[in-house]
């Protein structure tokens, strides 16, 4: 007998592997994955960011959705009942409520950078009507940022986006949208990996992103890896948890979890094989680009080249719709547990917290401009909200996720979940949450507190 959660199902073991891959490919695959690999060594980063995806992200993600479908509730309510029914401490539910914190953080900046890629969609469709162009990507960038009501458009034109298709529900909602954006992506992706073969320069990419120049491997590759295989799984705040609640129990974790994790990992290299040979065609150096490569250096790039504004406007939407079926799964946990705990109707308790994660969006995007005085540790506003969410925050969840699935839940539970894995895959996963990944977390918050 399958129990059912009462906020819905997922109707198939497809509907769930494209929600939760919607949920991992976002801002990080396209926008973070290929500059960080390119500030990081290239092929080297890549290499250990796959070992690291298999050793430590992929275990995390079995012990997410698992506990999620176990417990059939909203993160902190699962931890609630699962603690409760093994005869363990309430407090466990403590990650339930550290993720809900960290998801409405990240999102409330997460919202803002969206709003710039629809901004910069809106740019290029104005220009391929015969509006004026973007001849200057750093003067188009400085001038967004300078401006609150441009960014705050945009930032609540996202928030709406979100707030409708959480509040309509699992099916209605969260699935049939990803049902229909995520071939989207793929089609624009492929169109736009072709593109990057075509200039030639296909070849200088691919071997910039698989050539790993061993020589380049060390601490802080290895840590910028680690921490961006987390954040690209959407793993650490109990995201993947909730929507493992909507998991019937005939679809096998390990075979769906697999797929999540291919799938995230191969848009991200596409992303570098769509972005790469353009950067190189126009003799843009990659190296250093940061949060500005995608915003600044491409639109260059765009300028320059043969229907280089219809391919903005595919690359902007492409990412738009990638942080938007993220952004979903960021908003699902805290309207998920406002459901449980109030009178409210989801479509309330959406708005509710989506007007939170709102407000806070416009203290991350006053930080660029009005506030930009404002520094916290040296870090700007979004900066100093990103960090304490990404880098500490999630991290620590996956940890205490990790230790949770190892040592508190039965021996017993963990294996009946995983029943489809064999005896010494089910060994490497336990000693993987036991052991390995916790051990390697705690290494990543050491450098981070020490570095
Ligand atoms: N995985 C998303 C990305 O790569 C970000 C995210 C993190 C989404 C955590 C949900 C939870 O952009």
């Amino acid at each position: 007998m399958d129990n059912q959660s009462a906020h819905g199902m997922w109707s198939s073991r497809m509907a769930f592997i494209l929600a939760a891959s919607g949920s991992a490919v976002g801002l990080g695959n396209i926008w973070r994955f290929p500059y960080l690999a390119s500030d990081n060594g290239g092929g080297a980063f890549v290499l250990v960011y796959l070992a690291c995806i298999l050793a430590i992200g992929l275990p995390i993600l079995f012990a997410e959705v698992l506990i999620g479908r176990h417990g059939r509730k909203s993160p902190i309510n699962t931890l609630l009942g699962l603690s409760r029914e093994t005869g363990h401490s309430p407090l466990w539910a403590v990650i339930g409520v550290m993720g809900m914190i960290s998801a409405i953080l990240i999102l409330s900046f997460y919202s803002v950078v969206a709003g710039w890629t629809l901004h910069y969609a809106w740019l290029y469709l104005q220009q391929l009507l015969g509006g004026p162009g973007i001849t200057d990507g750093g003067a188009t960038f400085g001038g967004m940022l300078g401006s609150p009501k441009t960014l705050l458009i945009w930032h609540s034109v996202f928030m709406v986006l979100t707030i409708g298709v959480v509040a309509m529900g699992v099916e209605k909602g969260l699935e049939r949208s990803v049902k229909f954006l995520m071939p989207a992506l793929f089609l624009v992706l492929l169109i736009l990996v072709g593109y990057g073969v075509s200039t030639g320069h296909f070849g200088k990419a691919a071997a910039f992103l698989f050539t790993p120049d061993f020589s380049k491997i060390n601490g802080d590759v290895v840590l910028a890896a680690l921490g961006q295989a987390f954040f690209s799984l959407s793993l650490g705040l109990a995201g993947m948890m909730a929507y493992g609640a909507y998991l019937p129990r005939s679809v096998s974790i390990p075979q769906a979890g697999v797929a999540i994790a291919i799938t995230d990992t191969s848009v991200a290299l596409l992303a570098g094989l769509a972005i790469f040979p353009v950067l190189f065609n126009f003799g843009i150096s990659p190296t250093g680009g940061g949060p500005g490569l995608i915003f600044t250096s491409l639109p260059m790039a765009f300028a320059d080249m043969w229907g280089g504004i219809a391919y903005g406007l595919a690359f902007f939407l492409l990412l738009m719709v990638a942080a938007w079926t993220s952004s979903i799964s960021l908003l699902e946990p805290p309207t998920a547990y406002l459901v449980e705990r109030t009178r409210l109707t989801r479509a309330n308790a959406a708005m509710l917290a989506g007007l939170l994660v709102w407000a806070i969006g416009i203290v991350t995007l006053l930080g660029f401009n009005v506030w930009s005085e404002v520094k916290i540790g040296g870090k700007d506003l979004q900066g100093a909200i990103e960090f304490v969410a990404s880098d500490i925050m999630l991290p620590l969840g996956g940890m205490l996720i990790a230790l949770y699935a190892g040592w508190v839940l039965d021996q017993k539970l963990t294996r009946n979940e995983l029943s489809q894995l064999s005896d010494g895959l089910y060994t490497a996963w336990r000693w993987s949450v036991r052991v390995v990944s916790p051990l390697l977390v705690l290494l990543i918050l050491v450098q981070k507190f020490s570095g």
